[in-house]
C-alpha cells in the first residue's frame, strides 16, 4: 500500500472520532484513542518544558485488529492535553507491518525517538522463530511534532541466534557518557530475557549483557525499563507464560519489576531472581507500563489499562462505541526501602470538583476521588451493587459479583510486610474505570467495568473509618486540535 493511501485511511478513520456513536464510557481524566484502539504507552518524556505521551494507535479499528502507529498527546500540566496527530505512521520498508512499542530521549535538545518496527514477511511462517523482522529504528524531531528521516539501527542479524524473531520495545538511556539501550525478548529454549546494548553516540550499538532469571520465568519479557533509584536497580517487564497462582500472577500477562540484588552496568550477564519479583498492579487491566524522569526528578509510570489476547473478558462494550482502551493515569514511583510504591501524581487534584458527601450511599458524580483512613483488619467497599474490594487479615481481593466487569470475575493480593489490614484506601473513578491505591500505593488494582448508569455509583463500606474526603472530578481538557494536523496536511 502506498503512503498516501495508509495515511489517508488513518485521518478518514480519526476524523470519523468526532462522531463516536456513544459517549457513555468515555473517560473524564484519562487518556483514550480519539477513536479505535489504544494499547502501550510510548516515548514518554518531557521535552522543551512539555510532557510527551505517544501511545500505540489504530485508529482503523476498535477491536484492536488494525495496523499499529503511534498516536501523540501533549501537556503542559498533565492535566491540560492536545492531541498532536500520528507522527509514526507505517510507511517504510522496516515498519512495514506496525510501528510498535519504542522510547523518547531528549539529551541533544531533540525529540528523538527509538522504536520497534514490525514487519511480517508474506509466506508460511510461525512468525516466533521465523517470518518476522524486528527492527530497531530511530528517528529524530526538532520540535516535538515533526519526525526526520527513519534509520534502522539493528535488525534480526544483530540478536543472538539464541533469540527468536520477538525482539522488541527500546527503552534509552544515558550514564557516565555512554548510552544505554534495553530490548525485550523471547530466546529459543523458551525463557524471557532482556538484552543490554551499549553505544557511544546512539547510532552504533553492541551487546553488553544479557539479564534473564536463574530458572524460567515466562517465555517472554516485553516492554523492559531499567533504571536506578535510591541506589538499587530495578527491572520493569511484562513476562509472558507464568503459571497463575493463588495469589499472583492472575492476569494472562503480568507486568512488574525485580530489584536487581548486586546488578551494576558493568557487569557481565545478570541473572534475577523470580522471588525478587514484584507484581506492579493487581487489578484486571494493567499492562507495557514505562518511566520518565520529569525536571523536578519525580519518576513517573504510565500505564495501559488493558491487556493484550485476554479473552474472558469479551468484547468490550466501548467496542460499540467506537473505541476501546486508555492510559492509566501518570503515577509517580517511590522507593520505600522495601518496594516501590505508586500514587496519583499531585497535578490531577487540580481537577477536584465539589466535595461529595456519603449521606445516600449513592455518589452523584460520573469521576470521583474518595480517600479513606481506615482501622482495623477487616474492610469492604462496593460498588455499583457488583465490584467488591475486600481485605480480610491482609488478603485483598476484589471481585465481581455480577456482570458489570463483561467477564472479569476475581483477583487477589496479599499485603505486603505481614499487614493485616488496609490504612489508607484512595479510589479513582471515571466512568468506567477503577483504580484502587491501597497504603498509598503499595498494592494497587486497576480495573476497566461498565456500570449501567455512569453518573451515579451506589457505595457501601464496612470497617472501621477514620476519615473519609470525596470530590467530584472534573473532566480533563482535552483538545482534539483539527485531528488532521498541521503534519498529516504535509505528508498528503
Ligand atoms: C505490548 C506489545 C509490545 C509491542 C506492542 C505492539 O503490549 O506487545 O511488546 O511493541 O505491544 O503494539
Amino acid at each position: 500500500m502506498k503512503k498516501t493511501e495508509i495515511l489517508t485511511q488513518i485521518t478518514e478513520a480519526e476524523t470519523a472520532s468526532l462522531h463516536i456513536s456513544d459517549e457513555k464510557y468515555r473517560l473524564f481524566f484519562h487518556l483514550m484513542p480519539p477513536v479505535g484502539w489504544l494499547n502501550d504507552p510510548n516515548g514518554l518524556c518531557v521535552y522543551r518544558d512539555t510532557f510527551h505521551v505517544f501511545f500505540q494507535y489504530s485508529p482503523e479499528a476498535p477491536d484492536g485488529s488494525g495496523r499499529k502507529v503511534w498516536g501523540h498527546y501533549t501537556s503542559a500540566d498533565l492535566v491540560n492535553w492536545r492531541y498532536q496527530g500520528t507522527p509514526l505512521v507505517t510507511d517504510t520498508v522496516w515498519d512495514r507491518d506496525g510501528a510498535y512499542s519504542g522510547c523518547a530521549f531528549t539529551d541533544d535538545g531533540n525529540l528523538e525517538v527509538f522504536y520497534t518496527g514490525n514487519v511480517k514477511e508474506t509466506g508460511d511462517f510461525d512468525y516466533i522463530f521465523n517470518g518476522r523482522q524486528a527492527n530497531i529504528i530511530y528517528t529524530v524531531s526538532k520540535d516535538g511534532t515533526v519526525f526526520d528521516e527513519k534509520l534502522p539501527l539493528l535488525t534480526n542479524r544483530d540478536y543472538p541466534s539464541s533469540y527468536t524473531c520477538h525482539v522488541r520495545d527500546p527503552k534509552v538511556w544515558k550514564q557516565g557518557g555512554q548510552y544505554y539501550m534495553v530490548l525485550g525478548g523471547r530466546k529459543k529454549d523458551e525463557h524471557g530475557a532482556v538484552m543490554v546494548y551499549t553505544s557511544p553516540d546512539k547510532k552504533d550499538w553492541s551487546l553488553l549483557k544479557e539479564m534473564t532469571s536463574v530458572e524460567p520465568f515466562g517465555y517472554m519479557w516485553e516492554c523492559p525499563d531499567l533504571f536506578e533509584m535510591n541506589s538499587r536497580w530495578f527491572l520493569l517487564c511484562c513476562p509472558q507464560g507464568l503459571p497463575s497462582e493463588a495469589e499472583r500472577y492472575q492476569n494472562l500477562y503480568q507486568s512488574g519489576y525485580f530489584q536487581c540484588e548486586g546488578f551494576t552496568l558493568e557487569d557481565t550477564d545478570y541473572k534475577c531472581h523470580p522471588g525478587a519479583f514484584w507484581e506492579l498492579d493487581h487489578g484486571f487491566d494493567f499492562y507495557a507500563p514505562q518511566t520518565f524522569t520529569d525536571s523536578g526528578g519525580r519518576r513517573i509510570l504510565i500505564g495501559w489499562a488493558g491487556i493484550p489476547e485476554e479473552e474472558r473478558y469479551g468484547n468490550a462494550p466501548t467496542i460499540n462505541e467506537g473505541w476501546q482502551h486508555a492510559l492509566t493515569v501518570p503515577r509517580e514511583l517511590t522507593f520505600d526501602g522495601n518496594m516501590l510504591r505508586q500514587y496519583p501524581v499531585q497535578e490531577l487534584d487540580s481537577l477536584h470538583g465539589e466535595g461529595l458527601s456519603l449521606e445516600e450511599n449513592v455518589i452523584r458524580a460520573a469521576a470521583f476521588d474518595m480517600q479513606l483512613t481506615l482501622a482495623g483488619n477487616r474492610q469492604s467497599v462496593r460498588l455499583d451493587d457488583d465490584l467488591v474490594l475486600d481485605c480480610t487479615d491482609g488478603l485483598v481481593t476484589l471481585t465481581f459479583l455480577n456482570d458489570t466487569g463483561a467477564g472479569r470475575t476475581c483477583r487477589t493480593a496479599r499485603l505486603p510486610k505481614g499487614q493485616r489490614g488496609i490504612k489508607e484506601l484512595r479510589i479513582l473513578k471515571d466512568t468506567s474505570m477503577l483504580e484502587f491505591y491501597i497504603n498509598h500505593g503499595e498494592l494497587v488494582f486497576t480495573t476497566r467495568y461498565y456500570p449501567k448508569d455512569v453518573t451515579q455509583t451506589p457505595f457501601a463500606l464496612t470497617g472501621t473509618v477514620c476519615r473519609l474526603h470525596l470530590w467530584k472530578i472534573q473532566k480533563m481538557n482535552v483538545h482534539m486540535g483539527n485531528l488532521l494536523t498541521e503534519y498529516d496536511m504535509q505528508k498528503l
